[in-house]
């Protein structure tokens, strides 16, 4: 099993930095569940890989009882900490080996993760939990579009956009497991097709969440990616005796202040005052019924 946010370097940053799921999200889903379960069934909802709740939470005032559940104690610690409602438990458990009884769910989301699983395991357990008309919502984003503020030229704002998204893309790519880039990449189209269901849609282009953002934020975003700290550990093995100012010159968290605030000539300006909007293109696979 893949274990990258276990210690507090990254699960502190992931709590205070993940966007949360907006409601736009939340409705698709309910959408797709009410027209096709036939019972009001908002009794239990899981959360798969929940990581600090940013996807259980947005659900809590739909169901009866929601259990988020991940392998990592850490990311568990730190969703019960921001926990602020009594129909809310967080367990440690694993996507491969659900920790609830049979045909209890109604509706199974797992946010951002479902990539790392491994899937056969996986929809064998979410098949046991659901009950026989319960739907499953498997969600993700990828890095988000960077859409810099007070920058006057539409021209040069486009520029900017484009050269800050596509790093911080590049810096979103995991060195260790080239199969959960490939299903990001694809936006979930390979575990749409590995779904088996008698009712199923993969929705792609429309589904956007826009978060207004400054410097600190995006800095924050970077170090809650799985894909930052990998880089970060093996560059140090590669390179244990690196001085302080050798380290900066591959640290991404380096490396990306210094390119925004050089391009978007903000040099003097400070962080929390460098202003962007950060939109968040979320794909989803939606199932009912699985076979
Ligand atoms: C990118 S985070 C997503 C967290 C949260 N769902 C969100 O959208 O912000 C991925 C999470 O998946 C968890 N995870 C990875 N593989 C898992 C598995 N096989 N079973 C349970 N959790 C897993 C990790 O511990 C991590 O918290």
């Amino acid at each position: 099993m893949i274990r990258v946010y276990e210690n507090e370097d990254i699960t502190k940053f992931y709590v205070k930095f993940r966007p949360k799921f907006q409601e736009c999200l939340v409705e698709r889903v309910l959408k797709f569940c009410n027209e096709r379960q036939e019972n009001d069934n908002q009794d239990l909802m899981v959360d798969v890989a929940c990581g600090s709740g940013q996807a259980t939470s947005a659900f809590q005032k739909h169901f009866k009882r929601i259990v988020g559940i991940d392998v990592s104690p850490n990311q568990i610690k730190e969703a019960r900490l921001a926990n602020e409602h009594d129909n809310i438990k967080y367990e440690v458990g694993t996507a491969e080996n659900i920790p609830l009884g049979e045909s209890s769910v109604d509706l199974l989301i797992s946010a951002t993760a479902c990539h790392r699983f491994d899937l056969g395991k996986f929809f064998t357990e979410a098949k046991r939990v659901m009950k026989p008309d319960g739907c499953m919502a498997l969600f993700s984003y990828n890095a988000p579009t960077i859409i810099p503020k007070n920058i006057k030229d539409p021209a040069r704002r486009q520029v900017l956009s484009d050269k800050t998204t596509s790093l911080l893309l590049k810096y979103d790519k995991s060195y260790k497991y080239e199969q959960s880039n490939v299903y990001q990449e694809d936006k979930y189209r390979d575990i749409f097709k590995k779904v088996c269901a008698e009712n199923k849609q993969w929705i792609t282009e429309d589904l956007v969440m826009k978060c207004e953002w400054n410097l600190v934020q995006m800095m924050g975003f970077l170090h809650s990616l799985a894909a930052y700290h990998e880089y970060m550990k093996i560059m140090k093995e590669e390179h244990k005796d690196a001085s302080e100012e050798e380290v900066k010159k591959w640290d991404r968290a380096v490396l990306l202040r210094d390119f925004v605030k050089r391009e978007w000539e903000m040099e003097g300006v400070k962080d929390e005052d460098v202003m962007m909007e950060a939109h968040f293109y979320v794909y989803m696979v939606l199932a009912n019924k699985l076979k």
